[in-house]
């Protein structure tokens, strides 16, 4: 089904703050999303802050900006509560990477591995999985599993990598990766580390090995935003989706945030699945009450244990 068209003179912005009122709704954006959406939400985080607030609130209905697998989550943690994501195309790379019956023959091949999967995956791969990780707890998820106990990570091969350098631990990787993560030059960066030779390079773990190596700090995204604003420095040059620029901005307006630039003169570094949302279609999500998020029950019984280790372990 389609959603209503919008006359042209609609105030988004004060559209979606009475709905907002009037449905008892909560507004949980993530760092890529548009500003616009960013300076509305009632939270704005990472993945792991978003699903965390979204166990925790009391709102009847959750709206989220963000990406299909976050607003599943937000569902998974909230059964009873209506989810309305935007615009249901606005999937991930990640997720689409790793197919549900792929997944499950990878672990059956396996069967003594512990299955530690990326946050960014279906909620049917979640619910084969045995403890759900984001970028920002993985590291110390990881370092909780005794030292004999072998570990597949999925899906996001460079996050894996990372993590391996990281904890000294062997894993076997799923093979994906990220289509914003893996845009980045190398060449491009050197040449800005040039012209801002005192600048820091801090970059998302997605990201590949040959862009990590220069990086001075690698973190989720509300790390890197908490590393800018510990930080003395003045110049960052930034290696994720620029999205998160504009709360750097806000959080710390007197420094100046330079978007790591992808290797072609496109603007591939913006990820266009967070980018599908937008001020029209939150309003019309909320006007409308859908696109709704549902998913089986048995879906939402085996996907939520693998979360629910997640929140207890980090
Ligand atoms: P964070 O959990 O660091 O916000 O990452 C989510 C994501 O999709 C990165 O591409
Ligand atoms: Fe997925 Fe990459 Fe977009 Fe994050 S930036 S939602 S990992 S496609």
């Amino acid at each position: 089904m389609v959603n209503s068209i919008v006359s042209i003179d609609v105030d988004f912005e004060a559209e979606i703050k009475r709905l907002k009122k009037e449905m008892n709704a909560v507004i949980l954006a993530h760092y890529y999303q548009e500003s616009e959406i960013q300076d509305l939400a009632d939270v704005v985080g990472d993945s792991l802050e978003l699903a965390r607030k979204a166990k925790t609130t009391n709102a009847d209905v959750i709206v989220f900006a963000g990406v299909h697998f976050m607003a599943e989550t937000a569902k998974i943690l909230n059964p009873n509560k209506q989810v309305l994501l935007p615009d249901l195309d606005a999937g991930c790379s990640l997720a689409d990477s790793c197919p549900a019956p792929l997944f499950k023959s990878f672990r059956e091949k396996n069967l003594n591995h512990l299955a530690i999967t990326y946050i960014n995956c279906s909620a049917e791969v979640k619910a084969l999985s045995d403890i759900i990780c984001t970028s920002s707890n993985a590291e110390k998820i990881i370092n909780q599993i005794p030292n004999d106990q072998p570990i597949l990570f999925s899906p996001d091969r460079n996050l894996g990598k990372y993590l391996m350098k990281k904890t000294g631990r062997q894993m076997l990787l799923w093979d994906g990766s990220c289509i914003v993560h893996e845009t980045f030059s190398e060449r491009k960066i050197i040449d800005l580390k040039t012209q801002y030779p005192d600048a820091k390079i801090i970059a998302h773990p997605e990201c590949e090995e040959a862009i990590l190596m220069h990086a001075d700090f690698i973190g989720s995204t509300s790390k890197l935003l908490k590393f800018v604003v510990d930080d003395s420095g003045k110049n960052f040059i930034v290696a994720t989706e620029p999205g998160i620029i504009h709360q750097m901005e806000k959080t710390v307006p007197g420094k100046n945030f330079i978007a790591a630039p992808p290797e072609k003169n496109c603007s591939c570094n913006e990820c266009p699945y967070m980018k599908l949302n937008t001020l029209e279609k939150l309003y019309l999500c909320m006007k409308d009450r859908r696109p709704e998020i549902i998913l089986p029950e048995d879906i939402i019984e085996k996907s939520l244990k693998p979360i629910v280790r997640m929140l207890e372990m980090s």
